[in-house]
Parts: structure tokens; C-alpha cells; sequence
């Protein structure tokens, strides 16, 4: 399937049939999401796959939506707060691939890194999640070539839902993504348009 395909094709589905997707393919959704670009490289997102009955029981009771664990798979999509404290690592990682080469990042003790302003609490919140969203969108797109339907979800209760996966402090939950075969077949859900968000040209 062509991106274009798949980016229109999407949409957030909220009836899901009961067959099983198989474990192939949530390696695929996964692997879709290993692939997305993050700052520094940083690749701050985990993932939580609940399959059992037992587990997407509990986790149900942390969000309103019952669509939500009456899917066959469901995603928690995370992330590791600690994972900020890799900068460096993946920097060198950076640097041994070559991939800041010719650019001002090249040099170990570039004044480009030195120089950034350091994140408050809810700047380092919102980079993580950010970075996050990217692979989650993967994942959505990735399950559309496959056939697949799934849902952004982040209606739920961060402490329930973090209790519910048994997750140490240092992962947030940024969203719940179910994920299974659509027992529906939405007409796209509506947009603005072009004019309406480009500001302006310059
Ligand atoms: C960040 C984000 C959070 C969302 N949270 C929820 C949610 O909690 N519950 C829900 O039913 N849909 C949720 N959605 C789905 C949106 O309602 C949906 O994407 C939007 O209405 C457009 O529909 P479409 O995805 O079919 O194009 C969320 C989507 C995004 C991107």
C-alpha cells in the first residue's frame, strides 16, 4: 500500500471484530514504531502488549471506553523517563553512524548542545510524548497496510492504567491503542481545510 493509501484510508476505529491478530503482526506494528524519528535519536517510547482476558479486564477499569478492551490487542503505548539520561549514548551512536557529519553537531563538545536551554517539568513531559506520538502514528498507519483498525486513546486514568500494567514510576502512558480487525467502515470523519491552516506564506 502507498503512505498516501494508508494516510487516507485511516481511521479511529471503535468496533473491532473478535478474531485474533496474530503475533506477527503486532511485531510489525511494533517494528513500525522502533522505526520513528526521535530527538537525539532518543527513542523514548515503550510498549505494553496486553492480550489476555485477565489483563485487558483490569485495564478496561482505567478508562470509560469499553471499545477500549473489548479489542483484541491492545497497546500501551509508554515512556521511560530515565530514557533522557541516554542522551549521550545515543549521541555517540549518532556520531559513530555518521549521521551529524558535516553539521555542527559533529564535534563531542558542540556549543549547539551546550548552548540549549535545559527543559522545565512540563517541556521534558511534552518532548517525551512527542517523540512518542511519532511512533504511535506508526503504528496506526502500519496497521492499515495491514489491514488492521486501531484508535488513539488517552481517556483513562494515568494512575489506574499504570497500576493495571503493574509500571514502575519512571513510564507514563501516553496512550492506549486498540488494535484489531474494524467491524466498521467509517466514512472519513471531517477536516479543515487547506486554507484554514496555512497561516500564511512567506
Ligand atoms: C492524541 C489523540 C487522542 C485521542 N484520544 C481519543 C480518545 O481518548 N477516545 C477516542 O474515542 N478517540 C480518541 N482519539 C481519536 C480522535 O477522536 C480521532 O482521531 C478524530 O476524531 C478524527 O477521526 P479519524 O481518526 O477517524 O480521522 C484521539 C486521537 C488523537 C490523535
Amino acid at each position: 500500500m502507498q503512505l498516501i493509501e494508508a494516510i487516507k484510508a485511516r481511521r479511529a476505529i471503535r468496533q473491532f471484530k473478535p478474531d485474533t491478530v496474530s503475533d506477527a503482526f503486532i511485531k510489525e506494528l511494533l517494528d513500525a514504531a522502533r522505526l520513528a524519528p526521535s530527538g537525539t535519536n532518543l527513542q523514548p517510547w515503550r510498549f505494553v502488549v496486553v492480550k489476555s482476558n485477565e489483563a485487558k479486564t483490569k485495564l478496561g477499569e482505567g478508562t470509560p471506553l469499553p471499545f477500549v478492551s473489548q479489542a483484541p490487542v491492545v497497546i500501551a503505548c509508554c515512556v521511560d523517563s530515565l530514557a533522557l539520561a541516554t542522551v549521550g549514548q545515543r549521541l555517540k551512536e549518532l556520531r559513530e553512524a555518521g549521521a551529524l557529519s558535516g553539521t555542527p553537531l559533529e564535534e563531542p563538545n558542540s556549543s549547539s548542545f551546550s548552548k540549549r536551554p535545559s527543559m522545565d517539568e512540563a517541556t521534558t513531559k511534552a518532548y517525551l510524548w512527542l517523540n512518542a506520538a511519532i511512533a504511535i502514528d506508526h503504528i496506526t498507519l502500519r496497521a492499515v497496510d495491514l489491514g488492521l483498525g486501531t484508535c488513539w486513546v488517552m481517556m483513562f486514568d494515568q494512575d489506574k492504567v499504570k497500576k493495571a500494567l503493574d509500571l514502575e514510576d519512571r513510564y507514563s502512558v501516553v496512550a492506549l491503542i486498540p488494535v484489531g480487525y474494524p467491524d466498521h467502515n467509517p466514512a472519513p470523519r471531517p477536516r479543515m481545510t487547506l486554507d484554514e491552516i496555512i497561516l500564511k506564506e512567506l
